[in-house]
């Protein structure tokens, strides 16, 4: 009720009440619109830091061969120059981008990460259980013992029996078939056959590597395989590896245009070069990624990328790829993987991140990481592979490595 007091009011009171009725009004607008706006992309770069400083004992365990950088110029595209500097675990950073972004990933693509896993009763060989409607799905093969591709080659230094044996019993036992590829050591190697402008400053290890990585390549041209995925021996991935590879496999697609449904010879479509699926150094894609969920609500960003990416943890080449990418890498004078990210500048190349192959530190002796470089004496108490939150290696150690949780041998 209004007093009559209130129609004689000066008109400077009148004045005074609209004024809180248009406040009023704005801040309702504002926050009765804010749930519209929660569900945006995160800038990807906007929180990585340009230069960041080595605080994380996650990263003081990560061994030289192991080469994080930072796009310093903050963009992925373009043709940023990487520089080696030591990080922070992206873990952290991923954490809290993670958080924002899986909220925005409709339920329908959300996954169950379980067609990897190898329970003890699966018997090698056994067909995977396929849902009806899946079966005539272009991308199916993904989950075949070689992830899609004609063949998954290893690399391996003789010597490293150690590796061999870990990512021997574990590949196995999730129904992935290797072949293996005799790695070099760079004093192997006649100085006649190094590239002719080797950059001399790098390590034994450097050339052993790219030689490795090149006869790998070679292998591809000399068998006339279709496709190939390559990694190195200390490759690790996620239990959840063959559904996260489905998603991805869509992704690529979309980012080529390549129709959901069509058949082609690669289930990643015909739009790629390369697939750089375990990488480093790479922050999070470009806005305009294809997202994807994976284990413990981390997100994956697919993206093309146009270079400064590192590691050669794992990538995928087409028979028409590994010829050029083989004459790309004939002569070069930086790291192999360096190199790569070069290549990649004109070719189409799709990366993921989080990388879907990591590179496993096992427990015990740091010193054994790597076959670049020595590591200090001290040990590592447990297994860890950055960025994979269910590692494949760890699950396969807990069940029947020396101190099982769980002394079940499987079949
Ligand atoms: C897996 O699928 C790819 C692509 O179709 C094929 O080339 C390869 O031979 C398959 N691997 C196996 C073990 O069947
Ligand atoms: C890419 O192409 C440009 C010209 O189109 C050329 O200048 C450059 O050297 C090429 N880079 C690679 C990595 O092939
Ligand atoms: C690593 O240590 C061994 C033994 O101390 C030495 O022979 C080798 O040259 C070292 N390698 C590198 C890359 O520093």
């Amino acid at each position: 009720m209004t007093s009559p007091s209130f129609f004689n009011a000066p008109p400077r009171f009148f004045k005074s009440i609209y004024l809180a009725l248009v406040v009023v009004a704005v801040y309702a607008s504002f926050f009765t619109s804010l749930p519209s706006k929660l569900p945006q992309l995160p800038k990807p770069h906007a929180s990585i830091p340009s230069k960041v400083e080595p605080t994380s004992t996650v990263h003081d365990a990560i061994s030289s061969d192991f080469r994080f950088s930072t796009h310093v110029s903050g963009s992925v595209s373009g043709n940023p120059s990487t520089k080696r500097i030591k990080a922070q675990s992206t873990q952290s950073l991923l954490r809290s981008h993670t958080k924002a972004v899986v909220q925005t990933i409709p339920q329908a693509t959300k996954v169950h990460p379980t067609n990897m896993v190898t329970q003890p009763s699966q018997k090698a060989g056994t067909k995977p259980h396929t849902k009806p409607t899946e079966t005539n799905s272009p991308m199916e093969a993904v989950a075949n013992a070689t992830l899609g591709f004609e063949k998954i080659i290893a690399i391996n230094l003789p010597e490293r029996t150690d590796r061999r044996d870990v990512l021997s019993l574990m590949s196995t036992m999730n129904n992935i078939k290797l072949e293996w590829h005799e790695a070099v050591k760079g004093e192997d190697l006649a100085t006649k056959a190094w590239p002719s402008h080797w950059d001399k400053k790098l390590k034994m290890g450097e050339l052993g590597n790219w030689r490795s990585h090149l006869s790998a390549i070679r292998r591809v041209v000399e068998e006339g395989y279709s496709s190939a995925l390559i990694i190195e021996d200390d490759a690790d991935w996620d239990l959840s590896l063959k559904s996260q590879l489905h998603m991805f496999a869509e992704k690529a697609r979309i980012i080529g245009n390549v129709p959901l449904d069509k058949q082609t010879p690669s289930p990643y479509g015909d739009a790629w070069d390369l697939l750089w699926l375990g990488e480093c150094a790479t922050p999070p894609g470009p806005s305009d990624s294809q997202i994807f969920p994976g284990a413990g609500d981390q997100a994956h960003w697919v993206f093309r990328t146009h270079g400064g990416m590192a590691c050669l943890y794992g990538y995928a080449v087409t028979q028409r790829s590994a010829r050029m990418l083989m004459g790309w890498l004939l002569d070069v004078d930086e790291a192999t993987d360096f190199a790569v990210g070069k290549f990649c500048s004109n070719h189409s190349c799709v990366t993921v991140w989080p990388e879907l192959i990591g590179s496993h530190k096992s427990a015990g002796p740091r010193n054994r990481d790597s076959s670049i470089s020595n590591q200090t004496d001290e040990a590592r108490e447990k297994g860890e592979t950055r960025n994979i939150v269910n590692s494949a290696i760890l699950d396969m150690l807990g069940r029947i490595g020396p101190s099982p949780k769980l002394r079940v041998w499987p079949g």
